[in-house]
């Protein structure tokens, strides 16, 4: 219409292995941004609380065989039925933080040697990321930080392939953070980089799809 657009909210995305760290500087940005008055939610994908998600969590804990294409298929439905909902946040002001989007899905995926393009098509319509920020770290120095759970892809020699996938994944729109910095680095190089997004999106940034 004629009237100002109200602002939205950003979709910021955090990728990277099994043990860089994600989940704390997650929960370090979620109340960094809450103390200084944003609207801001944090989400994780696999969302383990859906029925999707349950399958998913039986998979990971290897208390269910599934083919590599099917649960493939099951982790991008996962993120298709949150969609309408992330949707509305993102309209309504609110800025999502993200712990692992199609990103994870398709670097863990092509990892087991299923093709790449195949494995972005079931992505393609989800929202795109306004921000996709990498804790890069070696998959040996995450492997030394201990902690590997039990789960099926926490093995060092799988995630070696899940690092070059994600070279392969990666763009020059993602910001490269080093995982190995101490943790309050890593979060206040996180904290400049995520409010930069989150001012552009307040200012009327067009929400878009995936793949751009
Ligand atoms: P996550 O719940 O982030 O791991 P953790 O329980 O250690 O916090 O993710 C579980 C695993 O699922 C992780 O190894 C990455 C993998 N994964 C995929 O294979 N495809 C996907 O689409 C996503 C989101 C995660």
């Amino acid at each position: 219409g004629s009237k100002k657009c109200d602002s939205r909210g950003a979709l910021i995305v955090l990728e990277g292995l099994d043990r860089c760290g994600k989940t704390s500087q997650c929960s370090r940005l979620l109340s960094s941004l809450e103390k200084s008055g944003h609207a801001v939610e944090s989400w994780r994908f696999p969302d383990r609380n859906t029925g999707v998600g349950q399958m998913i969590s039986s998979y990971l804990a290897n208390d269910s065989h599934l083919d590599d294409r099917a649960i493939h298929l099951l982790f991008s439905a996962n993120r298709w039925e949150k969609r309408s909902l992330m949707e509305s946040k993102l309209r309504s002001g609110t800025t999502l933080i993200v712990d692992r989007y199609s990103f994870s899905g398709v670097a863990f995926s092509s990892a087991k040697g299923l093709d790449m393009e195949w494995c972005k098509a079931p992505e393609i319509g989800l929202l795109a990321p306004d921000l996709v920020v990498y804790l890069e770290i070696s998959p040996e120095q995450a492997a030394e930080r201990g902690g590997y759970g039990g789960e099926r892809y926490e093995k060092l020699e799988f995630q070696k392939r899940v690092a070059e996938s994600y070279k392969t994944l990666r763009d020059a729109t993602w910001k490269i953070i080093d995982a190995t910095l101490p943790i309050e680095d890593v979060e206040k190089q996180l904290r400049e980089i995520v409010m930069e997004s989150v001012l552009t999106c307040g200012e009327g940034k067009p929400l878009s799809e995936l793949w751009p």
